[in-house]
């Protein structure tokens, strides 16, 4: 039903000639889900979506994540969390401002973790702040069996804490209690393709658990280098009118610094999974 352009050799598609308001048929909608699980990022270029049609666009793919930063949420559409280094009446309007963001996966430190994104570009700085995206799925199948084979079956643990100590500013007391450290599993299932990924991420995995130390930390420093290769990895670079759509349960994703004199402001939500596909996985 749509055609599409690969953005690298391995994964992501442009969306050609996409309409937002030609979602309103269930053909359309499954022909988005099908490209969106096939290709596991998708970009709609030339997009204008306003808050209201970002809401019901995501509400397509899955019930939507309320952000627990809720300091940098759309105060008319809470769930649209705001990605900015924009100062207005003395507060900044979005989480992350112009640093380096390091590799992650949205809110994998939920109990029932996020399964997609769609992230839209509403002002951009003249250059810098690409998005890079890493296949999981293709590093999982590429790692060597015997360490596929050791991995499987256990936890690691992820710590939204961790991250914003790296990149972001601290949480509040009550979103702490909101986003504690949690054990997820190393390898998950994706929920509709079958098809196994790395689930860890350098800004989140701290060490996984019941394992030596040492050997942890080893293990970790391997794995965060293997799935950050080349190959594995897109970089996109933001034109106007962009929206991404990515995959969360199968590519993790870090952004690059921009000019702090310039502007940026993004625009996300964040999809949940099917309840009865949410866990175990
Ligand atoms: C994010 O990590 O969700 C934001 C990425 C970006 O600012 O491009």
């Amino acid at each position: 039903m749509y055609a599409t352009r690969a953005l690298s050799p391995s994964f992501g598609a442009e969306v050609l000639d996409f309409n937002p308001s030609a979602l309103q048929s269930k053909e359309a909608i499954d022909a988005i889900r099908a490209l969106w699980a096939e290709h596991k990022l998708l970009l709609f270029r030339n997009q204008d979506f306003d808050e209201a049609t970002l809401v019901q666009l995501s509400k397509e793919f899955g019930a939507l994540e309320i952000h627990v930063r809720e300091e940098y949420l759309s105060r008319e559409h809470p769930e649209i969390l705001y990605v900015s280094n924009i100062e207005r009446e003395g507060r900044r309007i979005g989480i992350l401002a112009d640093t380096e963001v390091g590799w992650h996966y949205d809110q994998i430190y939920l109990p029932k973790p996020a399964v997609g994104s769609l992230l839209m570009a509403d002002i951009l700085p003249p250059e810098g702040g690409n998005t890079e995206f890493a296949d999981m799925c293709a590093a999982f199948d590429a790692l060597p069996e015997a360490t596929r084979v050791q991995l499987e079956g256990c936890l690691a643990n992820q710590s939204y804490e961790a991250f914003n100590q790296a990149y972001s500013v601290p949480t509040n007391t009550k979103q702490k209690a909101r986003s504690p450290d949690i054990q997820q599993p190393l390898v998950r299932t994706h929920p509709v393709t079958g098809k196994k990924a790395l689930y860890l991420c350098p800004g989140m995995t701290t060490e996984i658990v019941g394992w030596d130390a040492g050997e942890s930390a080893e293990m970790l420093a391997f794995l965060f280098d293997w799935t950050t290769q080349p190959e594995f990895v897109y970089s996109h670079e933001w034109q106007p009118g962009d929206a991404l759509l990515w995959d969360n349960a199968c590519t993790m994703h870090r952004r690059d610094p921009f000019d702090p004199q310039h502007d940026r402001l993004m625009k996300r939500t964040t999809i949940l999974p099917p309840e009865a596909l949410a866990v175990p996985f």
